[in-house]
C-alpha cells in the first residue's frame, strides 16, 4: 500500500454562493477501492469534475503520485493516468463499441488512431501502432465480455451495456486511477452483480486504483476498502463500509431519500 498515491486536501468550490464542495479531504491507497456516497446534490460529481480538470476548485490541493495536479487541463490529467466515466453516458452513439474503445486510446497514439487503418501501409509505424492498440482494445472487450457488442453501434445497445462500454473506454486509456460515477445506475441486478466482479477484477488483475461514486449500498459494501460520506459538500463520515453506512449522521443524511433509505438499512 502506498498512501502517497492520491490525495485531496481541503477541496472547495462555490457556484454563485452555493458551496457545492466545502473543505473535503481524503487519501486513497494505491490498488484500493475508495467510494464516495451521499444524497443527491451532495457534491460527489463536482469532486470528480475538480479531479478530472473540468472544474477549477476555488481552493485546496489534488495530489497524484506526489505531484500537484490541481487546475490542470483535462487532457493533461488524463495523460498522467487518471480516467473517468460520466454519470450520464458520454459515448459516440453512431460509432461501434470497438471504435469508441479505440478513441479511448487516443492519448497513447503518436500517429492518430485512424491513420493506420485509413492509409494502411504494411509495416509502417502507424500500422504497427494500430495493431498494438487493437490488441489492447480486444483485451478489454474480452475482460468485460463485450464480444457480442463489439461491432454494433453503441446507440442501439441496452443501457447497461452502454455503461460497460463507457467503462471500457476509460480502461482503454490504461489509467492508474479510475473514477467511476454511478457505474451501476440503470442496471438490473444481474448486470450489477457482473459489474461488481469486473470492478474487482480491474482492481486485482490490472492493479488499477478505483474511486467510485455509487448509490447502491450493497455494491459499495461488497467492493470498497474505504468509504467517504458527504452531505451539502461537507464530509460527514469516513471509514470502512459498515462503519460509515451505520453512522447515525450518514443515516440521517439519507432520510427523505426513499430509494436510499432502503439501500442503506
Ligand atoms: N456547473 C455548475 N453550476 C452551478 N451549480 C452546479 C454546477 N455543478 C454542480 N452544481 C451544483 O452543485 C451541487 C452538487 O452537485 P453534484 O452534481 O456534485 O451532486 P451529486 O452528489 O453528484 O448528486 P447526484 O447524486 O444527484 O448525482 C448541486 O446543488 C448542483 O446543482
Ligand atoms: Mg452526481
Amino acid at each position: 500500500m502506498d498512501s502517497d498515491f492520491f490525495s485531496v486536501d481541503n477541496l472547495a468550490i462555490t457556484f454563485g454562493g452555493l458551496r457545492a464542495v466545502d473543505r473535503v479531504s481524503f487519501t486513497i491507497n494505491r490498488r484500493s477501492i475508495f467510494s464516495i456516497i451521499g444524497p443527491n446534490g451532495a457534491g460527489k460529481t463536482t469532486i470528480f469534475n475538480c479531479i478530472s480538470g473540468l472544474y477549477k476548485p476555488d481552493s485546496g490541493k489534488i495530489i497524484f503520485k506526489g505531484e500537484e495536479i490541481t487546475g490542470l487541463k483535462p487532457h493533461r490529467i488524463a495523460m498522467k493516468g487518471i480516467a473517468r466515466t460520466f454519470q450520464n453516458i458520454e459515448l459516440f452513439l453512431r460509432m461501434t463499441t470497438m471504435e469508441n474503445l479505440m478513441l479511448g486510446r487516443h492519448i497513447h497514439t503518436k500517429t492518430g488512431v485512424w491513420s493506420g487503418s485509413t492509409f494502411f501501409r504494411r509495416g509502417s509505424k502507424a500500422a504497427r501502432e494500430e495493431i498494438t492498440h487493437r490488441e489492447q482494445v480486444e483485451r478489454i472487450i474480452d475482460l468485460l465480455d463485450l464480444q457480442s457488442a463489439r461491432d454494433q453501434f453503441v446507440g442501439g445497445l441496452p443501457y447497461g451495456t452502454q455503461k460497460l462500454v463507457e467503462l471500457g473506454r476509460a480502461l482503454a486509456l490504461e489509467p492508474e486511477l479510475l473514477l467511476l460515477d454511478e457505474p451501476s445506475a440503470g442496471m438490473n441486478s444481474e448486470e450489477r452483480q457482473d459489474l461488481t466482479f469486473w470492478v474487482k477484477d480491474i482492481q486485482e488483475e490490472l492493479g488499477v486504483t478505483i474511486l467510485l461514486i455509487e448509490h447502491n449500498m450493497q455494491l459499495v459494501r461488497d467492493i470498497s476498502d474505504r468509504v467517504l460520506a458527504i452531505n451539502f459538500g461537507r464530509p460527514i463520515g469516513e471509514g470502512i463500509p459498515e462503519e460509515v453506512q451505520n453512522d447515525p449522521e450518514v443515516l440521517k443524511a439519507y432520510l427523505g431519500e426513499e430509494e436510499s433509505i432502503d439501500a442503506v438499512s
